[in-house]
């Protein structure tokens, strides 16, 4: 056989036709329905076997070695298409998916003490080198703790000063100050000399403002043994104020009521914005308040197990919050337990 057979012919123009349109295929899904169109079981080529009896029978070799020849040409071209785009779109994917690994780190948010735990822990460092001692008692207290013993009887007018949480359960109530830790340790420690900080929440049922928080701490002071003197007392607050704002500061003790105390007082310091001039910070006195004091109360002295006629002892209760909110200049104390992040990062 000379000339081509038809059949031949009609395989060269499947061939071409194959050839040109794999050569403009960018992506698989294409690839995909070519491979259907000229690969398949059903597809073009392979129709060419089963219409091999039209040929004359002594061409049929020939047919059938030329289909198989044209089947694996166009197999080959599909697997090298096929990987040519499988590396194009892993370049691709590297490409977008690149890792800049000069770009700087995400930033992590580092936690902190609350500016309330750090102005505590300075407070008991200071008492601690005079020899105070931390003693935790508990903030749901007993009617008893926070006012009987403590010489605030039911009927006594002072009882006003305290609007106090109630819990459901009678005589419990959440302390209104820490005093009532003096009776606890008092309690325990009797006759034994004592010397703590009693440091904690307390909480009053108040109207809020930028000055009354319905909870806040405070640090109770008590000193009890033979021989103490208000002398000791005025001394051991002035090394304090010292020690907390400065060898310069100015303080005075001026008399001041409390029923668990006698005599009592507070304890100012000089104003730090006028410097003792009158400002709007220190309502025009010059002074500002940081805590209450006194000589336990022998009434006081004896609920906690010691003899007023052999013991004596001294007591004050300061507001950290109110030492922060001075030396930070703080100008409202709602500040501290709002838990905005803006304000605690600050410290
Ligand atoms: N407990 C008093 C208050 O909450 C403060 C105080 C403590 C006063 C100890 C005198 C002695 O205001």
């Amino acid at each position: 056989m000379s000339e081509k057979s038809g059949l031949i012919q009609e395989l060269e123009a499947l061939q071409a036709k194959a050839e040109l349109e794999l050569k403009n295929i960018q992506d698989s899904a294409a690839l995909q329905s070519w491979r259907a169109e000229y690969l398949s079981r059903s597809a073009e080529v392979m129709s060419f076997f089963k219409r091999l009896p039209e040929a004359p029978i002594e061409d049929r070799p020939r047919i059938g070695q030329f289909a198989n020849q044209v089947k694996t040409i166009l197999e080959t071209q599909f697997e090298k298409k096929e990987s040519a785009i499988k590396q194009a779109d892993l370049d691709a994917n590297l490409q977008n998916e690149r890792l800049d690994v000069t770009l700087p780190g995400r930033e992590t948010t580092r936690g902190r003490l609350h500016i309330q735990t750090l102005v505590l822990r300075e407070i008991y460092r200071i008492f601690a080198e005079m020899g105070f001692q931390v003693y935790r008692s508990p903030e749901v207290e007993t009617d008893e703790n926070n006012f009987e013993l403590l010489n605030i009887p039911a009927y006594h007018p002072a009882r006003d000063l305290w609007d106090t949480f109630y819990t459901t359960k009678p005589g419990v109530i959440m302390r209104t100050h820490t005093s009532p830790g003096q009776v606890r340790a008092m309690r325990e420690f009797a006759p034994e000399p004592i010397r703590v900080t009693l440091p904690g929440m307390c909480y009053r049922y108040e109207q809020i403002d930028a000055s009354h928080e319905i909870q806040f701490n405070q640090v109770e002071l008590l000193a009890v043994g033979k021989n103490i003197t208000f002398g000791d007392m005025k001394g051991t607050l002035e090394e304090f104020a010292k020690r907390m704002y400065g060898e310069s500061v100015r303080t005075r003790i001026r008399p001041s009521y409390f029923p668990f105390v006698e005599p009592g007082g507070e304890m100012d310091v000089e104003c730090f914005v006028c410097g003792g001039k009158g400002c709007s910070v220190c309502g025009g006195k010059g002074w500002l308040e940081i805590l209450g004091c006194g000589m336990v109360h022998p009434v006081v002295l004896r609920n906690g197990g010691y003899d007023p006629e052999v013991y004596s002892g001294f007591a004050a209760g300061l507001g950290p919050e109110r030492i922060s909110m001075l030396r930070y200049r703080i100008d409202d104390i709602r500040n501290f337990w709002g838990n905005d992040v803006r304000f605690l990062e600050q410290f």
